[in-house]
């Protein structure tokens, strides 16, 4: 029996993924697509706390403003009614042929004044559905050819584009935050903003960029062969881990978007360890309290039934997880095998209170009766802390 998801989980779906219907590049749908306010209600049923979407999964591309706020007010009135949360808005700048450059990096200025105006009436609604983060995606920003892009300028105008959306925000006074998210491939051959350490070296560019941070996906880092829950405490240490994309990923190769843990089990472990039990002898570390926000895809084999059944499977894994990673914090075998590894000593300085060089040059007299040799020789004990982590996870 899959656990019950509480609210102060914080579960959220995107539209698209419970919404694919199973196109891919060498097929046609395998099931129907249901209303968006379907979605919503189906997801709020199986506990889910939160829902997401981009404009265009709730309108068509190119509707008028009436019809455009008919199906805005539809779904609003659905979600309040379910008494589920919209917490992300974001904008599909990614399907119609008119981004098939980018929009906000096309070489076609008139695209990118087109891209940028979508990117800000989506700011504006993301606002009146209350949201509290605004994605930005930019999976058509890059290229196939290199000789097709003065890169150089690709950035400048990435940073203008950013810039411009988060300067709105503040001049209208919302309370939303932009969380970039990075991704190294597909459907561009090359994306800008490949991993988490390209967006925050963008971030630190930006005039804006106190309120614009990050939305780091599983298997997207997987995808540049990286380390998910690094990512993140990267993201955390600088202060920038806004959003997550949860959803599963084995090896290098294409988006899989399975579900949450259905790609690399261990490492889900430890981003979820991270996530509930923060930085193991850092208490004072900045946490993540925000939704865990599901961006996957139901395998084009299913049905609706195994759309629900995925959707259930991603909450029912992070719970899991969860308990486990509880269950491990708490065996005493842990303690012992976390204290013989070290790992407290690491947030210990490395120089003294008010050390200086001169005086770490000079040596204390521990520093200077130092055997590197027999330092060498040391068991971290790090396979047995490891074991002790994969007991607890198949347990
Ligand atoms: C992907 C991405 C997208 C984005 C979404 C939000 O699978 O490549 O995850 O799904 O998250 O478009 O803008
Ligand atoms: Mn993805
Ligand atoms: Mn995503």
């Amino acid at each position: 029996m899959p656990r019950q998801p509480r609210p102060e989980d914080k579960f959220s779906f995107g539209l698209w993924t419970v919404g694919w219907v199973g196109v891919d590049p060498f097929g046609v749908a395998t099931r129907p697509a249901l209303d968006p306010w379907v979605y919503a209600e189906k997801l709020a049923e199986l506990g889910a706390w939160g829902v997401s979407f981009h404009d265009n999964d709730v309108y068509g591309f190119g509707l008028d403003d009436a019809e455009r706020e008919k199906a805005c007010r539809r779904f609003k009135e659905a979600t309040d009614a379910a008494g589920i949360v919209v917490e992300m808005v974001t904008t599909n700048t990614f399907s119609h042929p008119v981004f098939k450059d980018g929009g906000l990096t096309a070489n076609d200025r008139a695209v990118r004044r087109f891209g940028l105006r979508k990117i800000l009436r989506a700011v504006d609604l993301a606002a009146e559905m209350g949201a509290e983060t605004f994605v930005m995606w930019g999976g058509r920003e890059g290229s196939e050819y290199d000789g097709s892009k003065n890169l150089y300028a690709a950035l400048e105008r990435y940073k203008e584009g950013l810039d411009t959306v988060a300067g709105y925000i503040k001049s209208q006074g919302y309370g939303l935050r932009i969380g970039l998210e990075p991704k190294p491939n597909e459907p561009r051959g090359d994306i800008f903003l490949p991993t988490v350490g390209h967006a925050l070296a963008l971030i630190a560019e930006l005039e804006h960029g106190d309120i614009v941070g990050l939305n780091p996906e599983v298997g997207h880092e997987q995808m540049a062969g990286l380390n998910y829950t690094h990512a993140l405490a990267q993201a955390l240490f600088s202060g920038k881990l806004f959003h997550i994309d949860l959803n599963g990923q084995r090896g290098l190769k294409y988006d899989q978007d399975l579900v949450f843990g259905h790609g690399d089990l261990a490492s889900a472990f430890f981003t979820v360890d991270l996530l509930e039990n923060g930085f193991p002898g850092s208490p004072d570390a900045p946490r993540y309290s925000g939704p865990k926000h599901f961006d996957y895809k139901p395998s084009r084999t299913e049905y609706l039934d195994g759309v629900w059944d995925s959707a259930r499977a991603c909450m029912d894994m992070y719970l899991l997880l969860a308990e486990k990673a509880a269950a491990f914090r708490a065996d005493p075998r842990v303690a012992e095998a976390v204290a013989t590894s070290g790992l407290a000593e690491l947030a210990v300085p490395t120089m003294g209170p008010g050390e200086t060089v001169a005086d770490l040059l000079a040596g204390t007299e521990a520093d200077n009766a130092f055997d590197p040799d027999e330092a060498g020789r040391r068991n971290c004990g790090f396979v047995r802390l490891n074991q002790l982590a994969m007991e607890h996870l198949i347990g």
